[in-house]
């Protein structure tokens, strides 16, 4: 079973947190789940649900939601400082910050942890762990791009969630469902089946 950290931060874009949470729990992964202070607040703005803060309310929340069979779930606070995740001598396969905000982005370009999920891709780099970047931000200032050129140097893959046209996608769970599965497609990962190119037809 892999050991997998996703982290969730105050920018735009939840719904492919959410679809990430279900399709690595149905490929029977031990998922370790941490949303920022600010993933609360923009999960109520887009999605108009409240996420319980307590951690084994939300993993019930999330088992529910999801109708999950598969996979271990842990859920942590955001400043759950001394979570096992934030150790190098706590092995994972890998981390994904989906969506990730400037906020987050800049910290850990500036190795300035300040919370769990700061902490714990610090702890990624470090060990030369796989660390996905899902950064989300329109337009980006010189700063933005410095800091993923910063990320992206230090070994982290940036991936910006933006979605591909020449899939020809009938509605947004489509764009969703391609996002997640590319994002996952840099770990060597085949999630879930995905239409992809196969030259013109
Ligand atoms: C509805 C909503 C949408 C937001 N979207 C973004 C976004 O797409 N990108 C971004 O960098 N910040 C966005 N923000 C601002 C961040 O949530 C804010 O900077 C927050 O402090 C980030 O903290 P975090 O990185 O710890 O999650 C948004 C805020 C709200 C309320």
């Amino acid at each position: 079973m892999k050991t997998f950290v996703l982290a969730v931060t105050g920018a735009s874009a939840q719904i492919l947190a959410e679809r990430s949470i279900e399709i690595l729990l149905n490929n029977n992964y031990n998922l370790h789940l941490v949303l920022s202070r600010g993933a609360y607040e923009v999960w109520l703005s887009e999605i108009g649900v409240k996420i319980p803060l307590d951690p084994i309310i939300q993993r019930n929340f999330w088992i529910e939601r999801l109708n999950i069979k598969n996979g271990t779930l842990i859920c942590h606070k955001w400043n759950e400082n001394s979570a096992c995740i934030a150790s190098g001598s706590f092995k994972t396969n890998g981390m994904a910050i989906v969506p990730c905000s400037m906020g987050t982005l800049g910290r850990i370009a500036a190795g300035f942890s300040l919370n769990l999920i700061e902490r714990c891709a610090d702890v990624h780099l470090k060990e030369g762990r796989p660390l996905i970047i899902a950064p989300r931000e329109t337009p980006l200032s010189l700063i933005h791009l410095r800091n993923m050129t910063t990320l992206l140097e230090t070994g982290a893959t940036i991936f910006p969630p933006i979605p591909a046209w020449y899939t020809s996608p009938k509605n947004i769970e489509e764009m969703v469902d391609f996002l997640v599965i590319r994002l996952f497609d840099t770990l060597g990962e085949d999630l879930a089946p995905l239409n992809r190119w196969a030259g013109p037809k």
